[in-house]
């Protein structure tokens, strides 16, 4: 049987950010999952191109369209393969076969009398590509999704008439109630089309950059409207349209999107599959969104994280197993560095990490690195119970994309294997001259980290492929079959030494996001500053105000100790003209001494929340600057009164 996953395409305006890493690691794992049952598994990726936000962002940038979207698909796609992202095809809709996939697509729901030409008048967002009756505007003028101003649009355009599809939609939900994943969103849908679908405008006059209409059309004037051209490209990349060999993988198991697009995947896509005759995807499922610290990203903030720089700081298997661990599938999640440390360093390093450690260690004292199954059953029924009640949980979890609860019930298995390493103590047994019984223990335990790692390769493929050479077996659909479906137990280990899988994080580079300004649905005080804003989000430019909240000073170090087991910290006393000095925990004793630091001044970020390094308060942050040579402080060129303000 086939599967065939996707995520959404992304619009190439913008580098990528943690919430697009998030989309595509879910629908990785998910794909990786499915191979690993054994299915024939198709996995889509790729970049929406056109349109007027594209062509406005490229103009912004002072390059041509085309060039611009060049350079930022390439920089996805580059990501997506330094983060191991397992595709099939990475999907470019100004592909020249992905436009004759489309110009096909137009013709067939033209021929089923889908498609009328009239006249739109109403309002356009350019950021979210949509368009708004101006009863749905938020005072006349503003966008209901993302709040900033919409313009006004009148244009000849023709229509896909997506009113003729409201029954037969409603009707598939109720049918097919996993149609929406999580079923909790799928109300939002059902109430949406109940409220009544308008037919839809799906083609622009107004600019130039979007695929023609077909030749048999013969109107030159019109452009598709991008999300036409956009949804397509689920079916365009298996070649609809050109060569369909890969159409055998249609209809979609699983498509992955974010709750601020569900509208499109789970009204429009359909509604124009059944036009084109089209069996419906399996499942829509739709993320939230993250924030960062409990704020919402963007750019104008300044508080967007780039994956690039948490997987260059963490390594992208921890954060994989972050953002899937961390927040249960639908429901909105935040980012917080203190929250990722706590759990690579529990989860990964004691509970996981410590656990192949220990079986690594105790195989090489009792056994010569050899470890033979015979005796398991015998000493450990209980145990194997438990692990296959956790084991036969996880399929169900992880076609709902309930990672979180996946990552929950797999993690059962190493708590089964350390307990009973602590209650059955083979150091004991050993010394006992009970060895049949200490290595009944130590062949549990890699029994079970053998099949937990089976289980976790889609999650974590690379971690997981060094477990599995440490405990000398494959992880593939065979494994699968034998050790997970079929229960069996792995009769051999030959154990190989593997440094530490999870070094404890030590220490926070990155500092907390700024304070920001209210920003989910426009007030008054920022209707008045969304244009002048928008210019600045564009050019990644922050206001005044907002540079004068960091409080900055010139602060004069009174005592400097390193930090005992820590390779970056020192651990500082700073005067900053207040009654009291601040303890300042800094990364910084690579490049300077405790002792040549003492009676020196530097700036110090003076207002930050206090937060906790190494479980030690730190109170403001240094300012410095890195580059290959390394690091350096930066300082006031001549001595200035401690507290002196910085600005
Ligand atoms: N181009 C459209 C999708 C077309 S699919 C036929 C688009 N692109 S996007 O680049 O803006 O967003 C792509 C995905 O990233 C969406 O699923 C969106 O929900 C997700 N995210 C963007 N910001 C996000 C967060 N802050 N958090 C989580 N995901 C969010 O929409």
């Amino acid at each position: 049987m086939n599967k065939y996953i996707t995520t959404p395409i992304y619009y190439v305006n913008g580098e990528a950010h943690i919430g697009h890493a998030y989309t595509t690691f879910m629908a990785d794992t998910m794909a990786r999952y499915e191979k690993l049952k054994g299915y024939d598994t198709y996995f889509l990726t790729g970049t929406d191109e056109h349109g007027q936000k594209i062509e406005e962002s490229a103009k912004n940038n002072n390059k041509p369209t085309q060039e611009f979207a060049n350079e930022i698909s390439a920089s996805f796609k580059n990501l997506w393969d330094e983060f191991d992202i397992d595709y099939d095809k990475f999907i470019r809709t100004t592909d020249a076969d992905h436009k004759v996939g489309v110009q096909k697509a137009f013709e067939v729901m033209h021929s089923n009398g889908d498609i009328y030409k009239d006249f739109y008048e109403g309002h356009y967002c350019v950021s979210c590509e949509t368009f708004f009756p101006e009863t749905q505007l938020i005072d006349g003028e503003f966008c209901p999704d993302c709040g900033r101003a919409t313009s006004t649009v009148k244009e000849e355009s023709y229509f896909f008439k997506l009113s003729k599809y409201e029954d037969a939609l409603l009707k598939h939900y109720e049918e097919n109630p996993d149609f929406i994943l999580p079923r909790s969103r799928a109300n939002e849908v059902i109430n949406f089309v109940k409220g009544g679908l308008r037919d839809l405008s799906v083609t622009r006059t107004s600019f130039t950059w979007g695929v023609q209409l077909p030749e048999s059309m013969n109107d030159k004037n019109h452009v598709m409207y991008v999300w036409l051209d956009a949804l397509m490209n689920y079916i365009t990349a298996l070649g609809y349209g050109n060569d369909e060999e890969n159409m055998k993988y249609w209809p979609a198991s699983t498509q992955v999107v974010g709750k601020d697009i569900l509208r499109f995947h789970a009204i429009y896509w359909p509604a124009f599959l059944m036009s084109l005759d089209l069996p419906l995807p399996e499942h829509i499922a739709a993320h939230g969104w993250w924030t960062r610290d409990g704020e919402k990203m963007s750019k104008s903030k300044g508080n967007v994280i780039s994956p690039k720089e948490v997987s260059d700081a963490y390594g992208v298997e921890n954060l994989r197993y972050f953002m899937l661990r961390e927040v249960p599938f639908g429901q909105d999640g935040d980012f917080s560095q203190r929250a990722f440390v706590d759990r690579i360093n529990s989860e990964l390093s004691n509970d996981l990490g410590n656990l192949l450690n220990r079986i690594i260690g105790m195989s090489g004292k009792y056994s010569d690195f050899e470890i033979d199954s015979v005796d398991v059953e015998k000493y450990h029924s209980k145990e194997l119970d438990a692990m296959n009640i956790a084991l036969d949980n996880l399929d169900a979890f992880m076609q709902n994309m309930q990672t979180h609860r996946y990552l929950e019930e797999l993690w059962k298995l190493f708590a089964i294997g350390n307990k009973a390493i602590e209650e059955h103590a083979p150091w004991v047994k050993m010394k006992e001259d009970r060895k049949d019984e200490a290595l009944a223990t130590v062949a549990l335990v890699a029994n079970i980290l053998a099949k937990a790692s089976i289980m976790l390769s889609p999650v974590m493929p690379k971690t997981t492929a060094t477990i599995s050479d440490a405990l000398s077996f494959e992880i593939d659909n065979n494994s699968y079959k034998e050790l997970i479906l079929g229960k069996k137990l792995l009769k051999l280990f030959n154990i190989k030494k593997v440094p530490p899988l999870f070094p404890r994080i030590e220490e926070i580079l990155m500092p907390e996001a700024p304070k920001a300004m209210p920003d989910d649905k426009p007030n008054d005080k920022m209707k008045e500053d969304m244009k002048v804003k928008e210019q600045a989000q564009d050019d990644n430019l922050i206001e005044i105000g907002q540079f004068f909240q960091t409080s900055l000073k010139v602060g004069t170090i009174v005592e400097a100790q390193e930090v005992k087991k820590s390779k970056k910290l020192l651990k500082l006393q700073v005067d900053l003209g207040e009654e009291t000095n601040k303890q300042v925990v800094a990364g910084i004793k690579e490049f300077y001494s405790a002792e040549s630091l003492v009676g020196t001044q530097v700036c110090v970020v003076a207002n930050l929340k206090p937060a906790k390094l190494m479980g030690m308060v730190s109170e403001g942050m240094l300012l410095a600057a890195k580059d290959e040579d390394g690091l350096c402080l930066v300082r006031p060129e001549k001595p200035k009164k401690a507290g002196t303000t910085i600005g």
